[in-house]
């Protein structure tokens, strides 16, 4: 089919995703008076930055004496030395103008008594290059992410961004040249496919942390940017490394703030024992969020879980007292109460590692521009972009640390926009589409009405999220590494013969499931892949076989291709921007 048959809408960029990074990087460029639409499937203030809670990082030494330094050097000890450590400089060297940027937009961070803004410790961050935890995280209570989308919302409708609430971006425009020129996107609420052209595309589409049965993340996290990545044939980056969060509630999924922590909250097993102090004896209860998950999960395996079936360990705060949890953690104790049934001025919270972040995703240099190999280095793809948790710049490595993804956010955010700016102003006019611009979209679309196709989205879905979780969780075995790969690819075959049975329902929501579901899959089969081939354990990569880190050979970033379920690796940039290069060495916390 022609465009001609399809609505055709022409911008200066197209930002795919409302969340903070989209947000952001839509603000420079609406306030630089470039014309910029912003494509959401949810209504953007429902994206999943509003349910991050605990903070955003930046060494602003409003507690105690601080250094963007120390900052750098913790990120990248927590990335275990896989994170490029010019992008790691990049990120903590602008935390604090990031913050203040935010606090004049009229964020509303808590405060210290002195009227400075509030930080607390959070796991991995340090002072002094890990003498001693420091409180670096700035917050809004335990709603953090809350806040600063709502900011960033409401400033893009100050800049007069143009929104469209409810479209799904499907695929990438790419032409002969590898250039990208826009998304066929889906406006949710009719059906009808458009054409959205425009001189830079940013995919901000967060994680896709559904991949896994039990997952802090919301339905939408389904790596819609990914999935489009990868059918444009670009490479997704690091997909192994998958954050496994330590405290998210017993069965519910829902996230328990690492914030709890930070407050003087601590785990305890079966026994009472406040069993970090075993696992991590420095940092304790805020070691970096791999280790204390593979701790949680050892305790569990090894008979010392709480509650009926022995398979949670208990998060105490009890002695925080009611004050301090109301004042600081009044959404942990509303969700503990909703989804624990327990009230933790009280009772423990049971909790368990719960797939939280996905650390890979869509290789990108720090302007955001996607990069892809070439016989000779790497090239940024024309006209592309890709923010936030859907990108790997990469600034978290084998392991990020908690607070480090909404400084990402708009970090990253803003160095996108402002090279978006400068790549339409140097643009004059549109680039002609291709031919059959929407061809394979639409062949997508009329596969999920082929009356011949016998699968479901519900049962293909729950056997990808049950192999996940089986083969590729917090310990990583040869075995079923092996199995995981032959399962997922068998599942991701029956995506062809997926079919959705009443198209007409309201909102299209089948429709949309199924189309999620491709995305998803992308991911998960990228995911396992990349794992089986690791043979090393790094950060959240944790291998029964292969048990200690190699630097020696695995010194790499992976490079998953979809054609072929191919695997290609890079070297990780050692090189920082100004300052000396923090050499491997042994993690301890
Ligand atoms: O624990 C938390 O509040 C989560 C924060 C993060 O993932 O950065």
């Amino acid at each position: 089919m022609g465009i001609n048959n399809l609505e055709h809408h022409q911008f200066d960029a197209v930002i795919v995703g409302g969340g903070g990074a989209g947000l952001r990087a839509a603000l420079q460029l609406a306030e630089s008076g470039v014309k910029v639409a912003v494509l959401s499937k949810v209504f953007p203030t429902r994206s999943h930055t509003v349910a991050a809670q605990g903070g955003i990082a930046a060494a602003l030494g409003n507690v105690s004496e601080d250094n963007w330094l120390w900052h750098m050097y913790d990120t990248i000890k927590g990335s275990d030395y896989l994170g490029d450590q010019d992008a790691i400089e990049f990120m903590c060297r602008n935390a604090a103008k990031a913050i203040i940027e935010l606090e004049h937009f009229g964020m509303p961070f808590d405060r210290l008594d002195n009227g400075r803004i509030f930080q607390r410790p959070f796991g991995g961050m340090t002072k002094n290059y890990g003498e001693q935890p420091i409180s670096r995280t700035c917050a809004v209570a335990d709603r953090t992410g809350h806040a600063m989308l709502h900011t960033l919302y409401q400033r893009n409708i100050r800049a007069n961004t143009q929104f469209f609430i409810e479209w799904f971006a499907l695929d990438l425009i790419r032409d002969g040249d590898g250039d990208v020129l826009g998304v066929i996107a889906l406006e949710i609420e009719t059906g009808e496919v458009h054409v959205i052209q425009a001189k830079t595309t940013l995919l901000a589409t967060g994680g896709a942390g559904r991949i896994f049965q039990a997952s802090t993340n919301a339905f939408i996290n389904t790596g819609d940017g990914l999935g489009m990545a990868a059918r444009a044939g670009l490479p997704l980056q690091d997909m192994e490394f998958w954050q496994f969060h330590p405290t998210g509630v017993l069965h519910a999924g829902v996230l328990i703030t690492e914030g709890v922590r930070g407050e003087g909250g601590y785990l305890v097993n079966s026994e009472g024992e406040r069993f970090m102090e075993r696992y991590a004896p420095n940092a304790k209860d805020l070691a970096s969020r791999d280790v204390i998950s593979r701790a949680t999960a050892t305790e569990i395996k090894q008979g010392r879980g709480v509650g009926k079936n022995k398979d949670a360990v208990y998060l105490k705060l009890d002695h925080l007292g009611e004050a301090l949890i109301n004042k600081r953690l009044p959404g942990i104790r509303e969700i503990a109460k909703t989804f624990a049934n327990v009230d933790p001025i009280k009772d423990p919270i049971p909790v368990v590692p719960t797939a939280h972040y996905m650390m890979g995703g869509i290789p990108t240099n720090l302007d955001g521009q996607v990069v892809e190999p070439t016989a000779h280095g790497e090239r940024a793809v024309k006209g592309l972009y890709a923010v936030g948790e859907c990108a790997c710049v990469s600034v978290h490595g084998a392991n990020r640390l908690g607070s480090n993804s909404l400084l990402d956010l708009v970090v990253f955010g803003k160095a996108a926009g402002e090279k978006m700016v400068q790549e339409i102003a140097q643009s004059s006019a549109h680039k002609p589409l291709p031919a059959g611009v929407a061809d394979s979209t639409l062949a997508r679309l009329a596969r999920l009405e082929n009356t011949n196709n016998s699968e479901t989205v519900a049962e293909v879905g729950a056997a990808m999220r049950k192999t996940m979780q089986t083969h590729c969780g917090v310990f990583r075995f040869p075995d079923l590494l092996e199995t995981g790969v032959a399962a997922i690819n068998e599942v991701a075959s029956r995506i062809a013969k997926v079919r959705v049975n009443d198209t007409s329902q309201v909102f299209n929501t089948a429709r949309i499931e199924a189309l999620e579901l491709d995305n998803l899959m992308e991911v998960a089969v990228a995911t396992m892949h990349a794992a089986h081939h690791r043979t090393e354990s790094r950060g959240a990569h944790a291998r029964e076989d292969f048990s200690e880190r190699d630097d020696a050979n695995w010194l790499k970033h992976s490079l998953f291709y979809k054609q072929n379920n191919r695997l290609d690796y890079k070297d990780v940039r050692l090189k920082p921007l100004t300052v000396e290069s923090f050499e491997p060495k042994k993690r301890v916390y």
